[in-house]
């Protein structure tokens, strides 16, 4: 592709090869590559509250609280395959049926494959903080991606958005308040105390042992 016309993206692979057990993972766990538009009801065979986490990592988020709420179906958006590969093998050791996933770049997989305002909520926990300056244009948390975030959730559909870097905190709480589509749920300009119910991740663990401040930030659709 001509290097003008290349997408801007929100990540760079860390780790191009699998260890033999991932790729075994990968070849016969990964069920959901077609990428024509998903049926949720087809895909758990049920209706429930559905949860969407962006940028999964290892997937520690996601296990958790798929075991701790099997009422509740998840789904997962990566594209850090060693991390892929971890949750597909803790999926079929615990035999979950609420939780599938998906390896793609978030904004290409939520454009073209999820319907409309299907989703209750979507969670981004940690997500590249890209600090330097010329790089914050690879931020996923930027205000096309809100818009289309949007338009994938309910109505009083909420999204939780968690960062360890103060600048990207405000950047995305910014981005949030100046859009019109979008209600924070603690008040203007506010971030949210942490909640209980968003388990640790390796990132969360990483930025506290660096002795970063943790901000959240739960705002519900207009
Ligand atoms: C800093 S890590 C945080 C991982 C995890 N949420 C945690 O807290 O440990 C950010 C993750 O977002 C993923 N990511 C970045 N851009 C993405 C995109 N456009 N689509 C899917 N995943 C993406 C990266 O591969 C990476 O694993």
């Amino acid at each position: 592709m001509n290097k003008l016309l290349r997408p801007i993206r929100s990540f760079v692979h860390r780790q191009k090869k699998l260890s033999k057990a991932q790729q075994q993972a990968f070849l016969t766990l990964s069920h959901q590559k077609d990428v024509s538009l998903l049926n949720f009801k087809k895909l758990f065979r049920r209706e429930a509250y559905t949860v969407l986490e962006i940028g999964f990592g290892m997937g520690d988020s996601l296990l958790q609280q798929a075991m701790l709420y099997p009422e509740n179906n998840y789904l997962g958006i990566e594209v850090h395959r060693p991390g892929i590969a971890l949750l597909l093998t803790q999926i079929e050791k615990f035999k979950l049926n609420n939780l599938k996933v998906f390896y793609a770049d978030a904004t290409e997989i939520l454009a073209h494959s999820f319907p409309k305002h299907s989703l209750d909520l979507i969670q981004i926990f940690f997500p590249d903080p890209w600090p330097k300056t010329r790089h914050h244009k690879r931020r996923l948390i930027q205000p096309k991606f809100i818009e289309l975030l949007h338009e994938k959730l309910k109505l009083n559909g909420k999204l939780h958005l968690a960062t360890d870097w103060e600048n990207y905190a405000q950047h995305m709480l910014k981005t949030l308040e100046n859009s019109s589509q979008w209600q924070n749920t603690i008040g203007k300009n506010q971030f949210t105390p942490r909640p209980l119910s968003r388990p640790l991740t390796k990132f969360e663990n990483r930025g506290q042992q660096l002795g970063h401040e943790i901000w959240d930030l739960i705002f519900f659709t207009l």
